[in-house]
């Protein structure tokens, strides 16, 4: 595309319906998204943002199993939660459609079955895997087995998440039903192929050859080591019932592979806006003047760089996508994002504790986006974030402006008299702000266009620091009221700036530079031709009222950081305690065996740690036979002061052994939590005298 194109369709991953969102989604995808329409409907442009919830595929059935409800029920409720999740955090879909709708179950219909007439598709009776115990054929996600690829035990029935690649169920080395756990058969079964091998010359022009310079070197990379492992044709098809019927003759039972039917959402989504809206939705998908993206998390770059530009193409009268920038993967405190582990910060759950504090997860989600790699998002990262730079810079300037604006001027913007160097230097280089940010953004650099951003907000800190207008007002008030009037230009600009990143706190700074009462609005375009001489500045002339300055970032403490991390570190423990491996059990022993143990009850009556070792405490302990030595290895679990007195059980009969020079004689019976910390068997002993035995 070299001219400016004439409009922009906008794609976010639709996400599955079996989990609310949380940040890694918002990080990865939705804001990035939503950075990048809210930019160019500020130009002006025409846009169409589109996403919706993607509703088949088998974990959603999985999950109905699970709960005991019916597919449909789980869609709905996690459709609810995510569509305001998203509504919440500011993310500007134009529609948010699912894919359960009535249109797009035509929409995908009709697109199979146009391939399907034109002879598109490879038909072919293969073996399939089959749980017999289930009754089911098993594709994707209900069969784990080992990568093909690369050796990971886990790999899903389509795609690996270790490796990323994408597979045929039956590549799986010893696949597994994830259903019962059976050795699957295979058992012969009609279905439909998509033959990718024919795409190739096609892909390899296309991003080989057309897009080398263009997209980003992971999306580049991937794409380049699939095609140059060979394409093989896709089965479009699967044996289960839910999803879309395919729709011909002699396909009962069968539905739509969900990764053919998901990407046409985006599709069904701008059909429905249109159709809303009065527009015609084929410019949008049909029209080379269109830029197309698709917003994605790497997990997704081979459905939509290989096999949905294959199915495009195959049709004939789409566009293809102009660039997919995909995203690395965000991890949490160090490890990766798990829905199934609870390990995760809820999109609704930090609004509970976080309430009206979109921004600073928006903002910290953008300074930390895993753009070329993956990354870490931390609790105490998120405060600095906050308390650094949302408050210490950016709120920091607003309000000294709109607090000196009010002291000195009842909120009146003043008239600037004549502009010194320094004054021409700060106007010139917030002028050049809106393409160094546009240029960011338009490369998908959006951490970096975030950080020109706050670097306004500097500029303005930097300027009042150095004009000092608390000091010239003592001495020279037409002075004054230029440095200000310079001020609340800066101001308005971050106003306007702003909007992509921070929308809710440019909500209110528009209203807080009562932007209704300029005759022209600011906008982006217009902020680059702001002129010293000419005096064309976003608030004009002077003259306009501002209102007193709301709150726009609080500083977080760190209890609240603290309340936080507690809480993952819970889920954290009760995960452990849900997957404790149970020991199984050991082989049988005769009674007889049994009772050659003797245990005692008895009391630790003096400890030390043991010189140069981690682990051992040596122990005193009073076994109602004698007093005797034993050597415990349980010192990172207990300092030597906390054990004594304790009532404990010990194996009285066990052959002595000396433990670093130590003889010890006997030992104390132990057990562990799930998190690997040890506790003393002393179940209630009270009124028990030391030498008890135990049997
Ligand atoms: N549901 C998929 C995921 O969460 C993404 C689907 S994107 C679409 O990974 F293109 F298929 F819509
Ligand atoms: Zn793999």
């Amino acid at each position: 595309m070299t001219r400016d194109p004439k409009r922009y369709t906008i794609t976010a991953a639709l996400p599955y319906t079996n989990g609310p969102v949380h940040i890694g989604h918002l990080a990865g995808v939705y804001i990035p998204a939503d950075i990048y329409a809210r930019f160019q409907r500020l130009q002006g442009k025409d846009v169409a943002f589109v996403c919706g919830s993607d509703e088949h595929g088998v974990p959603i059935t999985i999950k109905a199993k699970k709960e005991g409800i019916t597919p449909q029920q789980v869609v709905d409720k996690y459709h609810a939660i995510i569509k305001k999740s998203f509504g919440d955090f500011g993310i500007t879909f134009d529609n948010y459609s699912r894919t359960s709708a009535k249109i797009h179950h035509d929409t995908a219909s009709a697109f199979f079955k146009k391939l399907y007439d034109e002879g598109k598709f490879i038909e072919e009776v293969t073996e399939q895997l089959y749980d017999a115990e289930a009754d089911q054929f098993l594709a994707d996600r209900f069969i784990v087995g080992t990568c093909p690829k690369c050796g990971n035990e886990e790999s899903y029935g389509d795609q690996c998440e270790a490796c990323g690649t994408s597979h045929n169920a039956t590549d799986l080395i010893q696949p597994k039903s994830a259903i019962t756990g059976a050795v699957p058969s295979l058992k012969e079964t009609r279905h439909w192929f998509l033959p990718l091998n024919k795409y190739e010359p096609f892909l390899k022009e296309w991003i080989l050859e057309n897009h080398k310079k263009d997209w980003k070197t992971n999306v580049y990379g991937q794409c380049k080591s699939w095609i140059d492992d060979g394409l093989r044709p896709r089965a479009v098809t699967r044996d289960l019932d839910w999803g879309i019927p395919v729709p011909i003759e002699g396909a009962e039972g069968k539905v739509l592979y969900v990764w053919f039917d998901a990407p046409i959402g985006y599709i069904s989504a701008t059909k429905e806006w249109a159709d809303r809206e009065g527009k015609d939705w084929e410019p949008y998908w049909k029209d080379e003047e269109t830029k197309l993206l698709h917003f994605i998390g790497k997990d997704n770059i081979v459905f939509h760089c290989i096999i949905f530009p294959s199915m495009l193409k195959a049709d004939g009268s789409y566009i293809l996508p102009n660039n997919v920038p995909a995203n690395e993967f965000l991890n949490l405190e160090g490890n990766k994002i798990s829905t199934s582990k609870n390990w995760a910060v809820w999109l609704h759950e930090y609004l509970e504790d976080f309430p009206n504090q979109q921004d600073v997860l928006r903002y910290t989600l953008t300074a930390n986006a895993p753009e070329t790699k993956d990354n870490d998002f931390t609790w105490a990262d998120f405060q600095a974030r906050n308390n650094n730079e949302l408050v210490a810079i950016f709120g920091n300037f607003i309000n000294r402006v709109t607090v000196l604006t009010h002291k000195y001027y009842d909120g009146i913007v003043p008239e600037p008299s004549t502009f010194t160097k320094i004054d021409e230097k700060t106007l010139t280089k917030l002028k050049a702000y809106p393409s160094v940010i546009e240029s960011s953004i338009e490369r998908y650099r959006f951490r970096e266009a975030q950080q020109e951003l706050m670097n306004v907000a500097r500029l303005g800190n930097k300027y009042l620091a150095d004009e000092e207008p608390w000091k010239t007002i003592k001495t020279d008030e037409e002075r004054t009221k230029t440095v200000m009037f310079v001020a609340l230009q800066i101001a308005a600009t971050l106003a306007v700036l702003s909007e992509p990143f921070l929308p809710f706190t440019s909500a209110k700074l528009k209203k807080m530079f009562n932007f209704d009462g300029l005759e022209k609005l600011p906008n982006w375009s217009s902020l680059q031709e702001i002129s010293p001489l000419l005096m064309e500045m976003p608030l004009g002339r002077g003259g306009l009222t501002i209102a007193k300055s709301e709150l726009l970032f609080s500083k977080i403490e760190k209890e609240q950081i603290q309340a936080q991390l507690d809480k993952l570190e819970a889920s954290k423990k009760a995960n452990e305690a849900a997957n404790a491996k149970v020991e199984p059990q050991k082989e049988t022993v005769q009674f007889d065996d049994f009772t050659k143990l003797d245990m005692r009850v008895g009391t630790i009556i003096e400890a030390e740690k043991m010189a140069k070792t981690k682990k051992l405490l040596i122990l005193k302990v009073d076994t109602g036979i004698d007093v005797r030595t034993i050597v415990s290895g349980i010192a990172e679990s207990f300092t030597a002061e906390e054990v004594i007195g304790k009532q404990v059980a010990v194996l009285v009969n066990l052959a002595p052994r000396a433990l670093r020079g130590v003889e010890s004689e006997g030992m104390i019976l132990m057990t562990e939590t799930p998190d690997g910390r040890l506790v003393f068997m002393n179940p209630d002993t009270s009124g028990v005298g030391n030498g008890a035995t135990i049997n």
